[in-house]
């Protein structure tokens, strides 16, 4: 509804002011006759269009979230411009007609630009500096590096592995592997985890994939 409203506005206002446009040209141009016919024929769809830009703009100000200056200027210009509109083309008064198209053109501007100085509202986005955010990024990655490390050597130390492989990862016991000179990828040895190996038991059901993933990175970690 709001958007049709402002459409309609805008459609409206837009033919308005070409038609203004080409009146106060014929007039500037000392093109009376032309002017006469014109203003003749337009005469009614001139009377629509005004209505409808009042009616269109009651309305788009009525649901306006905050009513600005820009809008009290854009009123203001509205209402004053019918009857000095008038006069200006029943006397021929060229001036008139020139100022108040130059004063519609402004309106529209401000209009536009929702801005009596046409400066439209910039939004500052503030500089993050590329080492604010490099230092940020690292620092959670550091962080979450940290907690899965810790997270695994709880694990390592709390499930199974050390009564074969010992807390240093050297004991050897039951013919485990020395995980402190493994030269498995940590892929391999998240599968191995899972699925066990030889006399190593799998850890598929009692640990979760994140755990194991944890404990991996623990191994990993005790590689001399
Ligand atoms: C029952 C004893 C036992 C337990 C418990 C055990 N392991 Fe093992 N682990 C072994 C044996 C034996 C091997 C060697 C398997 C082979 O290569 O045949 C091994 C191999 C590994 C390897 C591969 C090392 C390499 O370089 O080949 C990793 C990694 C590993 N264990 C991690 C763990 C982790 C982590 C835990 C605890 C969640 C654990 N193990 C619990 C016995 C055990």
């Amino acid at each position: 509804m709001y958007t049709g409203f402002k459409h309609m506005h805008i459609t409206v206002v837009v033919l308005f002011l070409i038609l203004y446009f080409i009146k106060t040209y014929l007039l500037v141009a000392n093109k009376n006759e032309q002017l006469d016919k014109l203003r003749a024929k337009t005469k009614i769809a001139d009377m629509i269009l005004g209505s409808l830009m009042l009616i269109t703009g009651g309305y788009l100000l009525y649901k306006a979230q905050e009513v600005k200056v820009y809008h009290y200027v854009k009123i203001l210009v509205a209402l004053s411009s019918i009857p000095v509109g008038i006069i200006a083309f029943k006397k021929r008064n060229k001036v008139m007609a020139v100022v108040l198209l130059v004063l519609f053109i402004y309106v529209y501007g401000v209009a536009e630009t929702k801005s009596l100085t046409f400066k439209r509202d910039k939004i500052v986005i503030a500089p993050l500096s590329d080492s604010t955010v490099t230092k940020n990024s690292t620092n959670i990655m550091d962080q979450n590096a940290d907690a899965v490390l810790k997270n695994g050597e709880n694990i390592y130390k709390g499930a199974t592995c050390i009564t074969c492989h010992g807390a240093d990862g050297k004991l050897g016991a039951a013919g485990a592997k020395d995980l402190t000179t493994s030269a498995l990828t940590h892929a391999e040895k998240v599968a191995i985890i899972t699925g066990g190996k030889g006399s190593m038991t799998p850890f598929k059901g009692s640990l979760t994939e994140q755990e194991i993933e944890a404990v991996a990175v623990y191994v990993d970690s005790m590689k001399k």
